[in-house]
């Protein structure tokens, strides 16, 4: 925090970053890195530059076409989700606005509303209510101050997939004291059909979406992400960009462009490590009782709470005596839960969870 009570550090990045790096790591929220060669590229594909003022026009073309939406409505600034979400909130949210924001969530989305010295107030999901993205519980915390809802679908840390009716739901709350909806879907990807790409943004609506081909398909090194907006706020945002970052790294776009091409394959790819990586989860914690938990059928992690203990001193014993590691709950807000993620190497991620696993018998 500075003098001005505006945030200016992340420390749930840092951690991410700096503390996490373990033999048997559960700490990604992400799919296994792909290497080069698994996209298929040959250099003949790539150029270092190229007209990108306002984003490459075939990958922005492409996003477009994907969700159905006019090209118009797409922001690529590159950065991946992390400034996708930076670039959208900073275009919607003005010093001393109101944001309501999901508790819990993932901590970039309040930190970095308190950089923007929003005015941050939450709205509860719960675990015995299975996490369930409840429009109640929003219409219930909305003010006519409020000018903005954040969330995430999926729900990070607990991977709960909201339903479509549950955001038009929140949306129509939001519009009825003008305020619009910022759905991060960075983890949704993963739940499309071959072919078939989903989205909560729709032209004309008060829904804003962020995503990326980070998380889902092993892609994080191309910082790749987007923005669904309407047009007008789609500009806005584009216009923003020129104080920030100006234009993506041109070859990533280009390599963006041509895993675009190839996503049912990395998705197929993805899905299968996860359905490995969920079948041991549970075979080896699924009826732990030093466990409280739901585990979904979907998403990368799992949000359990430990029955007896801390997430923090559970994470150093973990990191120190059995080479794993875990994000601890309080990054969450939940200082009793820890996160544990699926989407590694599936013997890596078996030989972490029996180290989980014996670590909650000492
Ligand atoms: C909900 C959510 N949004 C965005 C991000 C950042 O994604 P990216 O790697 O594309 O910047 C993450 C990363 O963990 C995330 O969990």
């Amino acid at each position: 925090m500075s003098g001005d009570g505006r945030t200016l550090a992340s420390d749930y990045m840092r951690f991410a970053k700096l503390e996490t790096g373990a033999r048997y790591n559960l700490a990604s929220s992400g799919i296994a890195d792909l290497d080069l060669a698994d996209l298929g590229v040959s250099l003949t594909d790539l150029a270092l530059n190229g007209a990108n003022a306002y984003g490459h026009a075939p990958f922005i073309a492409a996003i477009a076409a994907r969700f159905g939406v006019d090209p118009a409505c797409v922001v690529a600034p590159g950065g991946g989700c992390s400034f996708a979400n930076h670039l959208a909130l900073a275009a919607l949210v003005s010093p001393g606005d109101e944001v309501l924001v999901e508790d819990p969530t993932y901590e970039l989305l309040v930190s970095t509303l308190g950089y923007l010295q929003a005015r941050v107030r939450r709205f509860p999901r719960r675990p015995e209510e299975r996490w369930r993205l409840d429009p109640t519980a929003v219409a219930a915390a909305l003010t006519p101050k409020t000018r903005l809802v954040a969330l995430t679908n999926l729900h990070n840390p607990s991977s709960a997939l909201a339903e479509a009716s549950a955001i038009s739901a929140i949306a129509g709350a939001a519009a009825s004291v003008g305020a619009r909806v910022l759905v991060d879907e960075v983890y949704l990807e993963l739940t499309f059909g071959a072919g078939k790409a989903r989205t909560a943004f729709a032209e004309g609506g008060n829904a804003i979406v962020t995503s990326s081909l980070t998380k889902a398909y092993g892609l994080s090194g191309l910082r790749c992400g987007w923005i669904l907006a309407p047009a007008p706020l789609a500009e806005r945002m584009r216009r923003l960009n020129d104080l920030f970052a100006v234009a993506p790294a041109h070859v990533a776009e280009r390599l963006s462009l041509i895993a675009l091409g190839r996503l049912d394959g990395l998705r197929a790819r993805a899905n299968a490590v996860l359905a490995q990586n969920r079948a041991a989860y549970r075979r080896i914690l699924g009826d732990h009782p030093g466990l409280d938990q739901v585990v979904f059928d979907q998403g990368t992690t799992v949000f359990p709470r430990l029955v007896d203990g801390d997430g923090d001193a559970f994470f150093a014993r973990l990191k120190a005596r059995f080479e794993t590691s875990v994000v601890p709950g309080r990054f969450f807000g939940r200082p009793g839960h820890i996160r544990v993620g699926l989407g590694g190497d599936p013997a890596m991620t078996r030989s972490g969870l029996e180290r989980l696993a014996e670590a909650l018998r000492v």
